[in-house]
C-alpha cells in the first residue's frame, strides 16, 4: 500500500520536473518561467487543479520510445481566474521544446471541449518549437484538431492566447483564430516561416525579432493586441482583460462597485479646439467619461483609431474612438479592420458598445484602393450593422461623409445619438464642398480665393454643426460636453434589458 502511494508521489514529483532542473534552469537563463510558474501566477491563489498529469506520447520512432515525460510539454488545467472558472493550458518548453505531439493535442483539445461544454474562457500560454518533428503527420492532425475547436469555440467562450516563446509555422493559426493575442517582448515570437526560408525565398535578412517580435505584431502587423515588456506583465494583462468579459456568450460581464455621485465632467467642455483643422487626443474624452479603467486593445497599431475596454457606472464596455491626434482620425484599412474585429467580439459576448465620433472620412488614395479600403471599410460597417448589443455614438466634431454612417449610426442600427455642439455633420468638409457645388460661381469671380472662403464660410454656416441631423431625428439629442457621462449612463441603463434580433440564417457573409 505504502509503495502505491508514494509511486503516484513519485510520479507526480517527476511530473513537476517536467524536462529536468537543467532544462528548467535553461529556460530561467533566458529570462523565462517555466509552464507551472506561469500558471500559479495566473491562478487566484497559485491554485488550480489539473488534468493529465500522467499523460505520455505513444510514439516509438527516432528514439522517442526511450524518451518519455509525464504530462508530454503542455500542462492542462482549470482553476479560478478573478473568482471565476478558466481553463487554461500552459506549453511546457523543458519538454521537446513545447512541441505539439499526438498527445499533447489530445490533452488541449479534451480542455476545449470541457471549456466548450461547461461554459468558461480558454487561456492558451504558448511557448513551443511547434510540430513534434518525431511525429510527423499525427502531430499536423493534432494542430487541425485544435484549429477546429478554435474556430467552433469561437463566440461562444473566449479565447485569449499568449505568447511566451516561439510560436512558428502554421502553430500561429490557433493563437490567430482566438479573440486575443498577447506577446512577451524579446522573447516571444511569431511567424509563418522563420528568418532562414525568409532569406532563401525572399533574399531578406532579418532577426526572428525583426520578423516577428512582440514590437513587429503589435504595430506593423496588428497580428497582437498586446506587447508586454515581461512574463508577468503578460499574465496581469491577460488577467486584466478577462475581467471585462463575461464567461460565454450566453452571460453578461460582471460590474464592478460604483457608487453614483456628481457625474458631471466640466474639463469636457474644454478639449475641442477653437480651429476644426487642430487635433486632440480622443483619449482624454475617454478619460472623463469612464470610470477611471480605460484598457485599450490594438494600442499601437492604427492609431488612428482607439478601441478598448473599460466600466461605465460599474458596467463592463467596449470603447471604439476615431482619434484626431492621428492622420486627424481619418479611417483607412487597417483602422476599419482594427474596429470591425473589436466589435465583433463586443457584440458576441455582450458587451455594449460606445463610440466617440471624429472622423473625416475615408482616407484617399491609390495605396487605400490598390489595397481594398472598399471591402475593408465594409467589414467595420458590416461588424456595427450586425451587433445586436446596446450602441451608442456621441460625435464629438467631424462626421463626414461615408464615414458618418460607418460610425454605428443611427441608420444602421445604434441605438441613441448624441453629439456635442462642436459636432459637424457633412457630406464632406466645407473647403471642399464649396469647391463642387459654386464651382462656376467661383471661375467667374475676379477674387477666386476670396469667393471660396465665403462659400466655405457659407457651407460651414449651414451644415458645420449637429442641428439639421437633429432635426430629422439622426441625433437623439445635443448635450453639453459636460454631461456626457451622466447622460451616457442613464442611456446605458435604459438600454440594458434590449433585445434584437437578426433574421433568421445559416451565417452572415461578412466581406473578409
Ligand atoms: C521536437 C523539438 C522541437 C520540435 C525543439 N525541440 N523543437 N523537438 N520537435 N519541433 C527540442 C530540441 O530538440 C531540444 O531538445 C529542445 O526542444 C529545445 O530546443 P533548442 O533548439 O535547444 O532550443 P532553442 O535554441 O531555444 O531553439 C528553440 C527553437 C528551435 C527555435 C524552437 O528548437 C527550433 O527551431 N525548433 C524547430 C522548429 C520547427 O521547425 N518546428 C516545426 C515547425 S513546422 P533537447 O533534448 O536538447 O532539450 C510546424 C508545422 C505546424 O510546426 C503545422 C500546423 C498546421
Amino acid at each position: 500500500m505504502t509503495n502505491k502511494l508514494d509511486q503516484l508521489q513519485q510520479n507526480i514529483a517527476q511530473a513537476k520536473l517536467g524536462g529536468g532542473q537543467k532544462r528548467i534552469d535553461s529556460q530561467h537563463s533566458k529570462g523565462k518561467l517555466t509552464a507551472r510558474e506561469r500558471l500559479h501566477l495566473l491562478f487566484d491563489d497559485g491554485v488550480f487543479e489539473e488534468i493529465g498529469m500522467l499523460v505520455t506520447h505513444r510514439s516509438v520512432e527516432f528514439g522517442l520510445d526511450r524518451e518519455k515525460y509525464l504530462g508530454d510539454g503542455v500542462i492542462t488545467a482549470y482553476g479560478n481566474i478573478n473568482g471565476r472558472l478558466t481553463y487554461v493550458f500552459a506549453q511546457d518548453f523543458t519538454v521537446f521544446g513545447g512541441s505539439l505531439s499526438e498527445a499533447h493535442a489530445g490533452k488541449i483539445c479534451r480542455l476545449m471541449d470541457l471549456a466548450m461544454q461547461n461554459g468558461a474562457p480558454v487561456v492558451g500560454l504558448n511557448d513551443s518549437g511547434g510540430a513534434r518533428i518525431q511525429e510527423g503527420v499525427v502531430s499536423l492532425g493534432g494542430y487541425a484538431d485544435i484549429f477546429y475547436r478554435n474556430t467552433l469555440a469561437s463566440g461562444v467562450v473566449p479565447q485569449i492566447s499568449a505568447i511566451m516563446g516561439p510560436c512558428a509555422g502554421g502553430a500561429v493559426y490557433s493563437p490567430a483564430i482566438t479573440d486575443f493575442i498577447l506577446m512577451v517582448e524579446n522573447t516571444s515570437y511569431m511567424f509563418v516561416t522563420g528568418p532562414n526560408v525568409v532569406k532563401t525565398v525572399t533574399h531578406e535578412e532579418v532577426t526572428s525579432e525583426e520578423l516577428g517580435g512582440a514590437s513587429a505584431h503589435s504595430i506593423k502587423s496588428g497580428v497582437t493586441h498586446f506587447s508586454c515588456a515581461n512574463e508577468i506583465a503578460c499574465i496581469a494583462d491577460v488577467k486584466r482583460l478577462l475581467s471585462y468579459m463575461p464567461q460565454n456568450c450566453e452571460d453578461t460581464a460582471p460590474a464592478v462597485a460604483y457608487t453614483a455621485g456628481n457625474e458631471l465632467r466640466p474639463a469636457l467642455n474644454n478639449i475641442i479646439p477653437p480651429n476644426a483643422n487642430q487635433p486632440y487626443d480622443m483619449r482624454e474624452i475617454i478619460a472623463q467619461v469612464v470610470d477611471n479603467d480605460f484598457f485599450e486593445v490594438h494600442k499601437n497599431y492604427a492609431e488612428n483609431i482607439v478601441v478598448g475596454f473599460a466600466h461605465l457606472a460599474g458596467q463592463s464596455i467596449g470603447i471604439v474612438a476615431n482619434q484626431p491626434a492621428v492622420l486627424a482620425g481619418v479611417l483607412d484599412i487597417h483602422s476599419s479592420k482594427k474596429a470591425a474585429r473589436f466589435v465583433r467580439f463586443c457584440d458576441c459576448f455582450n458587451i455594449p458598445l460606445l463610440v466617440f465620433e471624429d472622423v473625416p472620412g475615408f482616407l484617399p488614395g491609390t495605396d487605400q484602393e490598390w489595397n481594398g479600403i472598399i471591402s475593408n471599410g465594409a467589414k467595420l460597417l458590416f461588424a456595427f450593422s450586425e451587433a445586436t448589443v446596446p450602441r451608442i455614438t456621441v460625435i464629438t466634431r467631424k462626421a463626414y461623409g461615408g464615414a458618418y454612417d460607418v460610425m454605428n449610426s443611427k441608420h444602421i442600427g445604434a441605438d441613441m445619438n448624441f453629439a456635442w455642439p462642436t459636432a459637424e455633420i457633412a457630406v464632406m468638409g466645407a473647403a471642399g464642398a464649396a469647391e463642387i457645388i459654386f464651382k462656376n460661381e467661383i471661375a467667374a469671380s475676379a477674387d477666386k480665393s476670396a469667393k471660396l472662403k465665403e462659400k466655405e464660410l457659407e457651407y460651414t454656416q449651414h451644415f458645420a454643426n449637429p442641428y439639421r441631423a437633429a432635426e430629422r431625428g439622426y441625433v437623439d439629442e445635443v448635450i453639453m460636453p459636460d454631461q456626457t457621462r451622466q447622460k451616457l449612463i442613464a442611456a446605458f441603463n435604459m438600454l440594458k434589458n434590449k433585445v434584437a434580433k437578426l433574421p433568421r440564417k445559416k451565417h452572415a457573409n461578412i466581406p473578409l
